[in-house]
């Protein structure tokens, strides 16, 4: 069974998504923000859990303490992933972005997609390369944009999309690891 890890900043809502299908392989989240409610979630189903707030050296903090981990899930996980944690895990950290990448990288994606006044926007899965939200795509999924949508409406609609998504994207790379298809 393979060793999963979650790296979040956030309130957890992917995390959560992911523990329903992968409760017996996450074995660890860290988060950069002591406040996060994903660590409060974590704690809520016993799993270790550890902060690592920013600095030069996060990713290397962060590597070490990933001893024994197959995969690594970033899940609202507002760092770059650097060296030598990256290089650590080649195709082995994947990452969730609220739009439907390339388009709308960075922060606050829905914002960007509603500024834009595009009639569809999404969520992505992707593996993480060096650069911001690039990497290549494993899984998307779309959400239309509604006349009458605010942020808040339609990061919400989003998220319902990314908790679909997330989980199938983990299992369809889980599968390539394990030598499938
Ligand atoms: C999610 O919508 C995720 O796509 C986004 O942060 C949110 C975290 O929510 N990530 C990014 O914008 C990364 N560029 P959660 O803490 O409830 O899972």
């Amino acid at each position: 069974m393979a060793k999963i890890a979650v790296l979040g900043s956030g309130t957890g809502s992917n995390f959560q998504a992911l523990m329903k299908e992968f409760g017996d392989e996450i074995v660890l989240v860290i988060s950069d923000q002591p406040g996060a409610g994903i660590l409060e979630k974590a704690k809520a189903f016993g799993i270790p859990t550890a902060v690592e707030e920013g600095g030069v050296d996060l990713s290397l903090r962060i590597l070490n303490r990933l001893g024994g981990i197959d995969l690594i899930c970033l899940a609202g996980f507002m760092r770059l992933v650097k060296d030598p944690l990256l290089s650590a895990f080649p195709n082995r950290i994947l990452n969730i972005h609220p739009s439907l990448l390339p388009m709308y990288p960075g922060r606050a994606a829905w914002e960007q997609a509603l500024a834009d006044k595009v009639e569809v926007t999404g969520c992505t899965v992707h593996y993480v390369d060096a650069g911001i939200d690039t990497g290549e795509v494993i899984l998307q999924e779309k959400v239309v944009i509604l006349i009458d949508d605010t942020a808040e409406t339609l990061h919400a609609r989003i998220q319902i999309a990314e908790h679909r998504t997330y989980p199938e994207a983990v299992r369809l790379a889980l599968k390539k690891m394990s030598g499938g298809a």
